[in-house]
């Protein structure tokens, strides 16, 4: 077996899926840091390497792959590949490989935990409680929506997308609609949710959630004219990419109080300090952690280096995105 040149360019949450690539007997520099690395350093580290385990924060671009061209494969540690500019490394060869699956399950919890936060105030009332602000039990304090019989609208049914849909009808008993490129009629049988327009259901759903990839046609999907049509008191919940959104048309529709979200992407990560986002009460936000379930993150390592291991032997990796 050749050995490969391999960077892994920040820390893994689990040492011993960068151990098996040693094990390997591979020439592996990891770049032992949490923050990710900006541009230059990225270029200077991976200038020799032949392949990279990279994190979403790391722009492949073709700025990038012209700098090291002895760069052939990619391993992303993420089902989402908008960090990659995939016709650039299709031009140049590059093999390009991602994480799907092993993260719905932990992605969905979150997405539900946001709906939760969200409809019912759980943030706004941990708030309130911190701050010393409780006067005491009323009736009509921070009263949220109720989501027994309430319609829950999913935007993508892809492997997220469904287990948030079992979720929220199974384990809340919404009644769903989705959007889609193709009919799931798995899922329509099994959970009785509709296939819908994006405009019908932004116009029925009570919880909007969403789960589409970042692509040119999924950039800004959700602008002011689709922020309008949703419902008074509707939640709108985005695990999917920032972008999906567009986070000023967001922001105002969260000033006016008509609607509420739960957001754990956003257009720029790290959100700035300060951001008007941070100060809308109707906004519960996380930072980019919903697959940061501890065992879903060490199998999403793991899996990125069954695919960096595959394609430094010049096998067919296990979950390509496309090859070389
Ligand atoms: C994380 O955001 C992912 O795409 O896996």
């Amino acid at each position: 077996m050749p050995v490969a040149r391999l960077l892994v360019t920040a820390r893994l949450s689990d040492p011993a899926a960068v151990e098996r690539l040693r094990d390997a007997g591979h020439d592996v520099v990891v770049r032992d840091e949490v923050r990710p690395a900006d541009a230059d350093e990225l270029r200077r580290l991976a200038a020799d390497r032949d392949g990279l385990l990279c994190l979403p924060a790391d722009r492949i671009d073709a700025e990038f792959l012209d700098a090291c061209p002895s760069v052939r494969f990619v391993a992303n540690h993420a089902v989402g590949t908008d960090n990659i500019d995939l016709a650039a490394t299709a031009a140049r060869g590059v093999a390009v490989t991602n994480t799907p699956g092993v993260l719905d399950e932990a992605v969905a919890d979150h997405c539900v935990g946001l709906v939760l936060a969200a409809a019912r105030r759980i943030a706004e009332g941990d708030r309130l409680v911190r701050d010393g602000g409780w006067t005491g039990f009323s009736t009509d304090l921070l009263l949220g929506l109720d989501l027994a019989g309430a319609t829950a609208g999913l935007v993508g049914v892809g492997g997220v997308g469904g287990a948030v849909a079992t979720r929220l009808v199974e384990g809340f008993g919404m009644r769903g609609l989705y959007v889609a490129r193709r009919p799931h009629p798995e899922l329509e049988e099994r959970l009785g949710i509709v296939r819908a327009t994006l405009d019908a259901l932004l116009g029925e759903a009570d919880v909007v959630t969403l789960h589409v990839p970042l692509t040119p046609e999924t950039r800004g999907m959700i602008g002011a004219g689709e922020l309008a049509r949703m419902r008074p008191g509707a939640v709108l919940v985005n695990v999917s990419r920032g972008p999906v959104v567009d986070q000023d048309a967001l922001v105002e529709a969260l000033r006016e109080g008509r609607i509420s979200a739960g957001l754990d992407v956003f257009a720029d990560e790290p959100l700035p300090a300060g951001h008007p986002l941070t100060s809308l009460p109707n906004a519960v936000l996380t930072p980019h952690i919903a697959s940061a379930g501890r065992l879903t993150r060490s199998r999403m390592a793991h899996l990125a280096v069954d695919n960096l291991l595959a394609m430094a032997d010049g096998r067919t990796p296990p979950t390509p995105v496309s090859g070389p």
